[in-house]
């Protein structure tokens, strides 16, 4: 199966762990991937694997809250590749777990990030895709963006990312640009909280696993597929929904039916 044969896509957030797992996917399905990310060694080395491993990539060191060095990585990759037919937004950042942690300051950076920075990205692809008739964009969210589970400021960027999900989806539709987002669950990755997490708590993700229908939290490599899916041309008629990827955490409360029944 190549459905991305003769396709390019840019990975925000590249070098990180889900973002790896999805450009391995990608790159593993045909795709010649541009790997974005603020931190440039980590950019680098996943670029760098993909390319031993036979496919074609290149490195972008951008920050997604800079304008200008993201128009310039957009740039970088269509003079690589001459086209972009997926952007994959999935760079995002959180620190604070509660509203009591938060101040304007922190608040406001976890919204640029999670939120504006995608948004940046978005406006800096289309462009090309709108020229091209044809493109695809995958925002990675989280089920913070649908229930409170903590990190109020990244949760409230999340939200936002769907609520930007829905006006790229009917804004670009009709310029042949579809737009969808990909909610994931807890992910064993070493992203900030969890890392903090697991510091406090080593058995963080088997306490979690309890809170999960599958009985597990995920991998990176759970999330791969979804976005695969929604990138490619078979998802043609898909635009502007939000493919939960969270073990059925959000679809019920697991725990408490377990306490109900009491027998
Ligand atoms: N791990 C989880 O449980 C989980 C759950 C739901 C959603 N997500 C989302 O998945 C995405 C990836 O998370 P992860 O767990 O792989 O984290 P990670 O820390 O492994 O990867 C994040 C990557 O994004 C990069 N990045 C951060 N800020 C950036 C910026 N301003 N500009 C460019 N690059 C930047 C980092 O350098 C890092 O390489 C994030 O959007 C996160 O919110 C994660």
């Amino acid at each position: 199966m190549q459905r991305y044969e003769n396709k390019v896509a840019i990975i925000t957030g590249g070098g990180g762990a889900i973002g790896g797992a999805i450009a391995r996917r990608l790159s593993s399905e045909g795709a010649a991937v541009a790997v974005l990310d603020q931190l440039g060694d980590q950019a680098e080395r996943m670029a760098t694997e993909l390319e031993t491993g036979g496919g074609k990539a290149i490195a972008v060191t951008a920050d997604i809250t800079d304008k200008p060095a993201v128009e310039a990585g957009v740039a970088a990759t269509l003079e690589a590749y001459g086209r972009i037919d997926l952007l994959v937004n999935n760079a995002g950042y959180t620190k604070s777990g509660s509203i009591d942690d938060l101040d304007p300051d922190e608040f406001n950076k976890e919204l640029n990030i999670n939120l504006t920075g995608s948004y940046i990205c978005a406006a800096a692809v289309l462009p090309s895709m709108i020229e091209a008739g044809r493109g695809a964009i995958v925002n990675i969210g989280s089920v913070n963006g649908r229930v409170a589970v903590g990190n109020p400021a990244y949760s409230a960027a999340k939200a936002g990312l769907y609520s930007l999900t829905q006006s790229l989806a009917t804004e670009y539709g009709p310029k042949g640009v579809r737009t969808n987002m990909v909610s994931p669950g807890t992910i064993e990755t070493d992203i900030y909280t969890w890392r903090v997490r697991r510091e406090k708590n080593p058995e963080i993700f088997d306490v979690l696993a309890r809170w999960y229908p599958v009985g597990r939290v995920g991998q990176p490599e759970d999330v791969a597929p979804a976005v695969a899916f929604l990138g490619a041309d078979e998802a043609g008629f898909v635009n502007g929904a939000n493919l939960m990827v969270d073990g059925g955490l959000t679809c019920g409360l697991a725990p408490m039916i377990e306490e109900m029944i009491l027998e």
